[in-house]
């Protein structure tokens, strides 16, 4: 759906011609995100976006409902091509690659660049189906003992393992909500991404899964890029390095979370965190 005569990308990038407070940079990123706009239609719901995400960040995505927090997650898999209506302008990097780039096979980009729902989502297959199906979709295991040991290395780092390992035939729509998102989890986990969209994940869960999904998201860490969109602003502390904060469609302010939740620079920011709207 991507127009690209539409919005050329500017060769030199001046900080500047930045709308956004903080520092929209990071040293070593995995996702460069420069002059994004989302169209659905005539709605412009991203608007001129620049943010970069680094490499074993955690960055939490938040703002008031309809900021286009969902929006712009979507864009970073290309999600958004599957709405119709909706275009997308601008350049996004994975690891310096054009996300966007004529002939780049999306379905491949969708493994590298998982993501996870707001209402967990599992297959109606078995546990091991749900996780399985990927790997075999993708030809990542050359047999079937390859293919269980993939299966069992994704539950274990989802830390769904020890809870499930004796009813993997049993369907993954039996299992309680938390752990339905964790089996979510194994299932991106498996297709080996490099990076993890999470748009708000708990916020169908209870407070004790919601507990046990932070610690994971903390864990995997280690060896993914971790974009969460999430309407809880004690989560987003728990849970990220950085912080953007995103409003009617701009990114308003990014930064180092602990800064942003104590020392908010922009007046929109602060108006939010301290719960003026939202
Ligand atoms: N599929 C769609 N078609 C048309 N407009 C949409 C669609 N999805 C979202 N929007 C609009 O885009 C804006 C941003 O929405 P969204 O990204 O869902 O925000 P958030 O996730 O922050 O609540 C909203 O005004 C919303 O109504
Ligand atoms: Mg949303």
């Amino acid at each position: 759906m991507r127009q690209p005569e539409n919005i050329p990308i500017p060769a030199s990038f001046s900080r500047d011609q930045l709308q956004t407070v903080g520092d929209i940079f990071v040293e070593n990123p995995r996702i460069q995100c420069r002059n994004v706009d989302v169209y659905y239609g005539e709605k412009h719901a991203i608007q001129d976006v620049n943010l970069d995400v680094g490499r074993n960040e955690v960055i939490a995505l938040i703002g008031p409902s309809g900021c286009g927090k969902s929006t712009f997650l979507r864009c970073l898999n290309r999600m958004n091509d599957t709405i119709l209506g909706c275009r997308v302008n601008g350049e996004i990097k994975l690891d310096g690659l054009d996300i966007y780039a004529d002939g780049l096979d999306v379905v491949t980009l969708r493994a590298q660049v998982g993501m996870v729902f707001q209402k967990p989502n599992p297959f109606p297959k078995s546990i091991f189906e749900n996780v399985a199906y990927g790997p075999r979709i993708h030809g990542l295991a050359s047999d079937k003992f390859e293919l269980e040991e993939i299966v069992e290395k994704s539950l274990r780092r989802a830390g769904l393992w020890d809870e499930i390992k004796d009813y993997l035939r049993h369907p993954g729509t039996g299992l309680s909500g938390g752990q339905q998102q964790r089996l979510c989890i194994a299932r991106t986990i498996a297709v080996n991404p490099e990076v993890i969209l999470m748009d708000e994940p708990c916020s169908a869960l209870d407070p004790i899964a919601t507990a046990k999904i932070e610690q994971l998201i903390d864990d995997l860490r280690e060896d993914y890029t971790i974009a969460i969109v999430t309407h809880s602003m004690q989560q987003a502390a728990r849970v990220s390095q950085r912080t953007a904060y995103f409003h009617l469609g701009k990114v308003i302010e990014v930064g180092d979370t602990a800064l942003i939740f104590t020392n908010p620079r922009h007046q929109l920011t602060e108006d939010y965190i301290t719960g003026r709207f939202g």
